[in-house]
């Protein structure tokens, strides 16, 4: 197959600490990268790159990993713009309106919904995220989060089932039946999915519950993640590494002792700054978990109720400006570090290899992804899949 240079990249994050400078992000100055049948095959500096059958002269452009958003809710329908208002005013968020979302999705045709998220998708993809996960979660039936699953899984591998959100109405005084509805015929027909999530949390499910859940996911043979200590320290970060999760999502409140015991796991803490933007909470400080030795992945956790972003720069920015991340942290976190939270190695980096998932900047250095929030700096998004189809031409 067509071999593709790209050349005269200002600045070439690899993160790949063989590669350039030795920093976290493997950075090149004056690089170049080729492609071929959709993978990295040589990258290095611009003045030594091989023949090709194709050049593109990127203008000192800055070249990145494509963003792993590795925790999203992006099927759903219906609108909580109101309780957005309304947490801003000071109300407090306690997972109530996910009961809203629920009627609105299940109350939606499927045409609908994969409308809704296509659109959503989009503006994740417009904004350099070439790896999404999905998670069901918003209509806590059987045939309806198999519905969820199966829309997911037309547009991603990283397909979550999150049965077990919250408690549906229908269930009020039988948690019990719910969670084994959960793990019994509703994880049956999500098998769909790869992955399995619980909400483990004030207001939502127990520890005892949710290990209920992850135990009969894994007897299906998924793959294990969980939403953690969003509202409180709800032991999530404790069952998360006993079960072996991929990784524990929110970490807003996290003890000492659980950074160590992550810091001596592998799982991966995802931090979801937009959601504490969005719920008007305090961050967590991601400097604790990295100098615990935590590996940190960020993602949008796009959804409805605590965060309707679909922007990696914006939760970039946001983590350095609030949580005492560098840029070239953030920027790791939310590339490599989303592929660790997927188990994935193939994305995430452009060393030799890997997929040729990338993203032109139109700007000099990756910085300016934190810099200039809320620009529109994505020049080009390449994924590999996709024929290494330019989709946005260079202005
Ligand atoms: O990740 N915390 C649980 N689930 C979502 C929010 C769900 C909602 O409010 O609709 C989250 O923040
Ligand atoms: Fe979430």
């Amino acid at each position: 197959m067509a071999s593709h240079l790209l050349t005269n990249i200002g600045e070439l994050l690899t993160n790949d600490p063989t590669l350039g400078d030795e920093s976290l992000v493997g950075r090149l100055t004056d690089a170049a990268l080729v492609i071929e049948d959709g993978l990295v095959v040589w990258v290095g500096a611009a003045v030594r790159a091989p023949a090709c059958d194709s050049v593109e002269d990127v203008e000192g452009r800055a070249v990145l990993p494509g963003f792993v958003d590795s925790h999203t809710h992006l099927v759903f329908a219906g609108d909580r713009s109101d309780e957005f208002e309304a947490r801003m005013a000071g109300h407090r968020y306690d997972g109530g309106g996910i009961r809203r979302t629920v009627a609105a999705t299940n109350a939606a045709s499927r045409i609908e919904l994969e409308a809704a998220t296509n659109a959503r998708l989009a503006a994740l993809r417009r904004g350099g995220v070439t790896t999404v996960e999905m998670k069901s979660g918003y209509s806590l039936t059987v045939d309806g989060e198999a519905r969820l699953v199966s829309i997911a899984r037309s547009l991603t591998d990283e397909v979550t089932f999150l049965g077990a959100h919250t408690l549906p109405d229908e269930f009020a005084g039988d948690r019990d039946g719910y969670v084994a509805l959960v793990a019994g015929a509703m994880l049956e027909a999500c098998d769909e999915a790869r992955w399995v999530d619980v909400f483990c949390d004030r207001g939502a499910f127990s520890v005892d519950e949710a290990r209920h859940v992850l135990e009969a996911g894994r007897a299906a043979e998924k793959q294990l993640r969980l939403h953690g200590n969003q509202l409180g320290e709800s032991g999530g970060v404790g069952l998360a590494v006993e079960m072996d999760c991929a990784s524990v999502d929110h970490c807003t409140h996290v003890s000492d002792d659980e950074l160590v015991l992550l810091a001596s796991s592998s799982t991966v803490a995802t931090l979801l700054p937009s959601a504490e933007f969005s719920t008007k909470s305090p961050y967590p400080d991601a400097r604790r978990f990295l100098d615990a030795g935590v590996t940190v992945a960020l993602a949008t956790d796009c959804n409805p109720g605590t965060s309707y972003v679909t922007s990696m720069s914006f939760v970039i920015a946001l983590a350095v400006r609030e949580m005492r991340m560098t840029v070239d942290e953030a920027v790791w976190s939310a590339t490599r570090g989303g592929a660790a939270a997927l188990r994935r190695s193939d994305v995430g980096y452009l060393g030799v290899g890997a997929r040729a998932d990338l993203v032109v900047l139109d700007a000099p250095r990756a910085a300016h992804v934190a810099y200039r929030p809320g620009s529109d700096l994505v020049a080009r998004v390449y994924r590999a899949g996709d024929e290494m189809t330019p989709r946005y031409p260079l202005q």
